[in-house]
């Protein structure tokens, strides 16, 4: 499916276990295969359609030719303006517009290594991951719509600046689109020598063409930053040749995408979902791909539903939080609207039996199938689903291993739990794919730990059967090999699809002076699947008040985004600990969901529990 400059001599190579090698001695660009190859026979055909929130603003519909221009016009200057070349790590901090993936493909085209930060995530939290992957240039925009509102972005990038010179990283220059080219729209002044605007640099790049660099199979194409059990987010490191071969065909055998198709997913770009499949997936396919800067019920719920009648979508995208979200204040929506679907899948957190109904039958009007995909930021692209004519469908399951995948549940001791036993365990894939990261950015060691020390079972093996691949996610396989994912085992909460890392979100709150201690635990919630309750204990010599329990929520939405906002921040005498002092987030997560609290005869001080139960249950 993708155009090689070199073919490959072996297919996978285990030498050096588990850091898998695909596709060695291939040749390949991805820019070019998401581009320029289309140009022969579909250089009109629209690739993106970009939808701005606001429903007045028309609608750009980017064909392949006008994206290979501006992708090339991009390169070129990222090439000859900023200097950047093959393995140098350039940061994106944009939102849901059309820039993006040119960014993205302008990088790929010369071997640069993109690192896009969700847009909304604050310029403290965007400094951190430049500052990991020493990365020394910055591509923002102006400003963007959201909820009917003008979001001045700009000035998350001087943010980003100086919290990133706090770290001791340089930032040389920092690149901005504008919103609406020509017109700067955003009250933060430029920097002289640091800042500049894109479309003012782009004059002199008009008519560039730079032509695709060649990259092995196996250098990286981009990082994407997640979480996981410390407070350091970690940065995901995928290839070029492995990941674009794996979500090529990811998008076509499981999401049915054809070139004459319009695909539309929800997801933003700035996750792992949007990159895979927003822009490489759809992209090497030839497919045109929809890009909607806005929220999904702004100014309306029927807002999609509109969107997806104008383009013609026939494939849809997104997650349960959504659909919950639209089902709860547009049940009847759907059915005004005269679009039809034939595919919709949906990714990031189990979907509830009702809620999925709702999907089949309102949305996707009884004629189109679903996918829930089970996968991860790590995994490059769906591990879990049904196939679209081939297996059935079945609410509230992910589905058995997709082609070429083939998932096992451990348990704690490492022995494989039947399937059909209807017992939970870790859910585990027992052999490499192409679309699997490479490896954590500046930290193999976190690589091995995180996903293949917990069941490998001899740490010298070159076989791949010995390093099975630990998702850290709990769940149940039925008889006939339907995985059921039950939610993390670590310390991430997913809030609506988002990954949050607990120690994230305790490490802000403790930047709050009074604060002594931190714990986070995940309440349910019919919305978002879960969102974090964030208890707290002052040090000695403070009042619990309202005031400070603001500020632990404000330090938590300043330092990482508005997503990490606690639903309640609880300020408790003390934290109910274990002998050796270990804090117990069990006990806290049941007294949050209002479940029974189970055996604490290991509490050092158990007489705290009816006191917090207070605080929290007011009884
Ligand atoms: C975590 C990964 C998958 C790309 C977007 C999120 C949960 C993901 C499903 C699903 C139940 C799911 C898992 C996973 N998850 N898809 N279909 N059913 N849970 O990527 O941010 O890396 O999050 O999302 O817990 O580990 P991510």
């Amino acid at each position: 499916m993708l155009d090689w400059y070199e073919y490959w001599h072996t297919t996978l190579d285990t030498s050096n276990a588990p850091f898998w090698k695909w596709f060695v001695g291939g040749k390949i660009n991805a820019s070019y295969n998401c581009v320029d190859r289309h140009l022969k026979k579909n250089k009109n055909k629209t690739a993106i359609h970009f939808v701005p929130e606001p429903e007045n603003e028309a609608i750009q519909h980017v064909t392949y030719q006008e994206l290979f221009v501006r992708v090339n016009e991009f390169a070129a200057l990222l090439k000859d303006f900023v200097g950047v070349k093959k393995g140098d790590v350039v940061t994106f901090h944009l939102p849901m517009v059309a820039e993006l993936p040119i960014s993205m493909l302008a990088c790929a085209r010369l071997g640069v290594i993109h690192s896009e930060v969700f847009g909304g995530f604050t310029g403290g939290a965007c400094a951190t991951r430049m500052e990991d992957s020493n990365s020394r240039v910055l591509v923002t925009i102006d400003g963007y719509y959201r909820n009917g509102r003008f979001i001045d972005h700009k000035k998350n990038a001087d943010e980003a600046v100086k919290a990133a010179e706090e770290m001791g990283l340089k930032v040389e220059k920092v690149l901005i689109w504008e919103r609406y080219p020509g017109k700067y729209s955003s009250e933060s002044p430029l920097v002289e020598g640091r800042d500049y605007i894109i479309n003012d640099l782009l004059k002199d790049y008009r008519g560039k063409r730079v032509d695709p660099v060649p990259v092995a199979a196996e250098d990286p194409l981009f990082l994407m930053y997640t979480s996981g059990t410390t407070g350091k987010p970690k940065g995901v490191q995928h290839s070029t040749g492995g990941y674009l071969a794996y979500v090529t065909g990811t998008s076509k055998y499981i999401q049915d995408i054809h070139p004459e198709d319009v695909y539309w997913c929800m997801a933003d770009i700035g996750w792992i979902t949007g990159h895979s499949y927003i822009v490489y997936g759809p992209l090497a396919l030839c497919a045109s791909s929809v890009i909607y800067e806005g929220v999904p019920t702004y100014p309306d719920a029927g807002r999609p539903w509109r969107i997806a009648e104008e383009l013609d979508v026939n494939i849809f995208h997104t997650a349960p939080t959504t659909i919950r979200g639209l089902r709860k204040v547009g049940p009847d929506e759907p059915q005004k609207y005269n679009y039809h679907f034939k595919h919709m899948t949906t990714v990031g957190e189990p979907i509830e039996p009702e809620v999925w109904k709702w999907y089949y039958e309102v949305v996707g009007k009884k004629e189109a199938i679903i996918c829930d995909t089970w996968w991860q930021t790590e995994t490059g692209g769906f591990l879990c689903s049904t196939v679209p004519a081939i297996t059935p469908m079945r609410p509230g399951s992910a589905g058995p291993g997709v082609p070429g995948i083939h998932p096992v549940v451990y348990d704690d001791d490492g022995n494989e739990i039947p399937p059909g036993s209807g017992r939970a365990g870790n859910v585990c894939i027992r052999n490499p794919w192409p679309g699997l990261m490479q490896t954590i950015w500046g930290n193999p060691d976190r690589y091995v730990n995180d996903y293949f020390a917990r069941y490998c079972k001899d740490k010298n093996s070159k076989d791949w059967r010995d390093w099975p691949y630990f998702s850290n996610d709990g769940g149940v396989q039925s008889a006939d090999g339907y995985i059921r994912i039950l939610g993390r085992v670590d310390d991430v909460i997913n809030v609506s699809g988002h990954r949050l890392g607990t120690k994230e979100i305790e490490s802000a709150a403790l930047t709050v002076e009074e604060v002594a201690e931190s714990a986070v635990v995940p309440v349910a919630d019919d919305l978002k699947g879960r969102v974090p309750d964030l208890y707290v204990s002052l040090k000695p010599g403070y009042e619990p008040s309202e005031e400070i329990a603001k500020r632990v929520s404000d330090a938590v939405s300043e330092i990482i985004g508005k997503i990490a906002k606690p639903r309640k921040v609880w300020i408790v005498p003390d934290m109910p600990k274990t002998r050796s002092g270990k804090i117990m987030r069990r006990v806290l997560g049941a007294i949050s969901n209002g479940k029974d609290v189970g055996d604490v005869t290991t509490l050092a001080n158990g007489e705290v529990i009816p006191e917090i139960q207070k605080i929290v249950q007011g009884k």
